[in-house]
């Protein structure tokens, strides 16, 4: 095994992992690991905005508000009012870089750049870069960080495990290259934004999703995971079975866009005074009850509202991508489905991204801040990816003392590597038992059977894992299973239904105050 130094290493390359290395690359030296091809990850599929108070006509405590009403009792108050203080700043730092943020046609207009409204929210406050915001977030930064002397990044080097010394510091991480060699990249610290874990279920809204790979591999160092039944399902997913995955972005909504059952009616307004744009478990759940009760696959949203042109306008990149597969949204209404889009849970942090293990952090979907609580508010995602990753720059510009201790032995197993296809069919069975008992609604039996199902599996996975050559795909599957594992039990022990955990053989709160999980690995 090959070892290099490193100072600080980054695992992941959407926006939270582009910020933080740009954010600390002036005092430190960066090695950031990013996947090769754009399909991996959610940010550059992030469609709608980002979420913060710019508008002179909407202040703090209205944003802190709604996200405290989303997490349905969960969130961190503290942690809510510390990202949403910081979201205009952060975002003024977008502007400087070049973000193309769509401006406000309107010269009038309160603040020059146009703010769009989703599920939740109170005001208008999601900026964008018209429907492909991810896209324009992530080309910009990757081309400064591209241009940056002091960051070095690797597209080509998979990380498969921490390592840990024998004081329980992290000290760095095992890694695959391209060719599927072994190399130990050692750091001082080392920083995890290696995305959710929306890929334990059958149907997402991004290609490539995480499976949850950074949340176990801290797990594994002992560090503390969060809230990990809260799976945020994206009510409205282009219903297209053949077809790869395509959001279809909670902004249409914002602008009028109304949900419809498929004999043409709106459902919407019978549940939630808020109607389609009520936070997103509750119009996911309303779609999925529509559904079951019609026996129909998908719903229908419909846009004909608005003029054909400003649908155009504000939905160039959904417009265009629906017309290629067969629907125009200017002339009816499309099949919508919800799909998994983002894990509420993750690795418990401080405002700075520290974990429970010295010298280790995580940013952005993997971590757990406290931010969403038991339901995140549309768009506080990319806020929350760029305000922490900023905060924990501003930590690891001071760095600690590294620990000398010497590394934990480890070995990557046996003989020979396992077959691409037999993983493949491990990790569907991982995600339909996760899709059929452990999805927007659940019930105790439900669970039950998939706690047994995924013990089974979880044995079959770790005898592949410790006797065969490790590669990427095993490395996915075996913390897959391991956290959906945890997922199951974490949703087994909240005996009540909490924003995206919906128990229907536990309604409503528990009685006393809301209150967090916690998940251990071996524990
Ligand atoms: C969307 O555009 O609907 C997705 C944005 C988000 O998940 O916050």
């Amino acid at each position: 095994m090959t070892r290099s130094e490193h100072d600080v290493l980054i695992i992941g390359g959407g926006v939270a992992g582009l910020t933080l290395a740009l954010e600390l690359a002036e005092t430190r030296r960066v090695t950031l690991l990013r996947p090769a091809s754009d399909d991996h990850g959610a940010s550059r599929w992030a469609q709608g905005g980002i979420a913060a108070v710019l508008s002179p006509q909407d202040d703090i405590q209205a944003h802190v508000a709604d996200t405290l009403d989303a997490g349905d009792g969960l969130c961190d108050e503290a942690t809510v009012r510390f990202a949403v203080t910081q979201g205009p700043a952060a975002i003024d730092w977008l502007i400087g870089l070049g973000v193309p943020f769509t401006p406000d046609a309107n010269p009038q207009a309160p603040y020059p750049f146009h703010l769009t409204r989703e599920g939740g929210h109170g005001a208008r406050r999601v900026i964008h870069a018209a429907d492909a915001t991810g896209r324009a977030l992530i080309d910009t930064l990757l081309s400064h960080v591209r241009a940056h002397p002091a960051i070095l990044l690797h597209q080509d080097v998979n990380a498969i495990e921490l390592i840990a010394d024998s004081v329980g510091h992290c000290r760095g991480a095992y890694c695959l290259t391209a060719d599927n060699q072994l190399t130990a990249l050692l750091a001082t610290d080392t920083v995890l934004a290696t995305g959710g874990a929306s890929g334990l279920f059958r149907h997402t809204t991004s290609p490539i999703p995480a499976c949850g790979e950074g949340m176990i591999m801290a797990a594994e160092l002992g560090a503390e995971l969060m809230n990990l039944e809260f799976q945020q399902f994206h009510p409205t997913c282009l219903y297209d079975p053949t077809g790869s995955p395509f959001l279809i972005s909670e902004a249409l909504r914002g602008e009028g866009g109304v949900l419809r059952n498929l004999d043409g009616q709106r459902f919407m307004p019978a549940i939630d005074p808020r109607a389609e744009l009520a936070p997103r478990d509750i119009v996911a759940r309303a779609i999925d009850a529509e559904m079951q009760r019609d026996h129909s696959p998908h719903v229908l949203l419909d846009m004909t509202h608005l003029p054909a042109r400003t649908v155009r306008e504000l939905f160039p990149t959904i417009h265009a991508h629906c017309l290629e597969r067969g629907w125009d949204i200017t002339c009816g209404p499309i099949p919508v489905v919800p799909a998994a889009h983002y894990s509420c849970g993750g690795v418990a942090t401080d405002h700075h991204g520290a974990s429970q293990v010295p010298h280790l952090y995580a940013i952005g979907e993997v971590a757990c801040t406290g931010l969403h609580g038991a339901n995140r508010m549309a768009s506080n995602s990319l806020l929350e990816c760029l305000v922490f990753a900023r905060a924990t720059a501003q930590a690891l510009r001071h760095p600690e003392p590294r620990s000398s201790a010497p590394l934990q032995a480890v070995s990557f197993g046996g003989e020979g590597r396992v077959d691409s296809a037999m993983i493949a069919e491990l990790m569907g069975r991982v995600r339909e038992v996760m899709s059929r008992n452990a999805g927007i609604v659940r019930h105790d039996a439900g669970l039950e059977e998939a706690a047994s199902a995924l013990q089974v599996l979880r044995r079959q996975c770790q005898t592949l894992w410790h006797r065969h050559l490790p590669s990427v795909e095993l490395c996915s599957l075996w913390r897959a299973v391991c956290l959906a594992e945890l997922t199951v039990k974490a949703a087994r022990r909240r005996r009540e239904s909490r924003g995206l955990h919906f128990n229907r053989d536990c309604l409503g709160h528990a009685p006393g105050p809301a209150q967090a999980s916690h998940s251990y690995l071996n524990r």
